[in-house]
């Protein structure tokens, strides 16, 4: 059995967030902003819910599947900015939502890698028979765990939400061909929110110092990102015999632009390959994937066929990478 990309959805919240509205906010600038990290604008959210979007997205998702909903057998959201703080998981909020009832519901946490993470875990099950047609999400209101006095961060995120339907097949024409995933625990504090989790529980001194938000250092993660992820990228295709001019397009991650261009420039990726689209919505961590693909897809460029190449990295260290045809039913 093997596991098959059949459709793609994703929604953005109308708020419109741009660097001009930053500057009145902190000490930047839109110049500084675009040319540091390509970033232009970024949604965010008023009144929905993480789990709101996610839902959204999965009803594009499913609809386009051509799959009933009810034959949807697991469900997977990647997050960091659940709804809940320790529970319920987000994904069971969509599944509620969804009206699915009885089908395994769970989040993972894996940062911007997050996406990568549960299109693993998706494929694992349903190679393993344990499931056939999974939704997988990320999701991210990222706008409230995000210090709008910091502007080392604020300027960066914004929020969204991607979903996917994977389902099994026995076309191996078809099937996802290789999904890598890693992570390296000792960069644990370049990317954190330090306070209010059980390692420091949330009182007076952590609300004062700020430390339910993102803190990150930027540079340093910077240039771990765009080692790891270029050699990340070289090795799955290494690994599955596949040259640069076989991908239909390279999906990355949208974390900045200056890291995005600089893995395609290595891998002497084409210009037309190259999916960005961290102009207009930031960095939206574990949906940025999704979002991306789906602008693809709505912007009538996605065939049946076409191989995708997907990298991400983010906070933890984690980091992923896959190669997938898109198999729409
Ligand atoms: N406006 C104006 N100046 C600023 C701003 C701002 N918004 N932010 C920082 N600066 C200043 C700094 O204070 C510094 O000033 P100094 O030289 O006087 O000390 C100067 O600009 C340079 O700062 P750097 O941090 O070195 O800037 P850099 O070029 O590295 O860009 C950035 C910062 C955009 C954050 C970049 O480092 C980056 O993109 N890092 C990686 C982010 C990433 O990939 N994260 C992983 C995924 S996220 C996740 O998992 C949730």
């Amino acid at each position: 059995m093997y596991a098959a990309l059949r459709s793609i959805g994703a929604y953005v919240p109308p708020k419109i967030l741009t660097n001009k509205d930053l500057e009145q906010m902190v000490d930047t600038s839109d110049e500084w902003i675009t040319k540091r990290t390509g970033i232009k604008t970024r949604h965010i959210c008023e009144d929905e819910s993480t789990s709101d979007m996610g839902t959204k997205a999965a009803l594009k998702a499913i609809e386009r599947s051509g799959i009933p909903k009810d034959a949807i057998d697991m469900i997977v959201c990647a997050t960091i900015s659940p709804d809940y703080f320790c529970m319920p998981s987000t994904a069971c909020m969509i599944a509620k939502k969804l009206d699915l009832s009885h089908v395994p519901a769970f989040d993972i946490s894996a940062a911007c890698t997050g996406f990568i993470y549960a299109l693993a875990t998706a494929k694992a099950f349903i190679e393993s028979k344990m499931a056939r047609n999974v939704l997988i999400i990320g999701a991210e209101r990222l706008s409230a765990i995000v210090d709008y006095s910091d502007r080392t961060t604020c300027i960066l995120f914004g929020d969204g939400a991607g979903a996917a339907i994977v389902s099994a097949t026995e076309d191996k024409q078809e099937a996802i061909v290789d999904v890598h995933i890693e992570a390296d625990g000792k960069y644990y504090d370049y990317l954190i929110t330090p306070g209010c989790g059980t390692n420091k529980p949330c009182d007076e001194e952590t609300l004062k110092r700020r430390e339910c938000f993102i803190h990150m250092k930027g540079n340093e993660t910077f240039k771990v990102a765009v080692k790891t992820l270029t050699s990340d990228v070289r090795d799955i295709l290494e690994k599955n015999g596949i040259g640069t001019e076989d991908i239909a397009y390279f999906v990355p991650h949208q974390a900045n632009y200056r890291i995005l261009s600089a893995v395609a420039s290595a891998l002497k990726l084409k210009e037309e390959q190259v999916v960005v689209t961290v102009d207009k919505y930031g960095n939206t961590s574990s949906a940025s994937i999704p979002m991306a693909i789906n602008d693809l897809y709505e912007a009538g460029k996605l065939s049946k066929g076409d191989l995708l190449l997907l990298d991400a990295f983010g906070g933890g260290f984690t980091w992923g990478s896959a190669l997938v045809p898109f198999a729409p039913l």
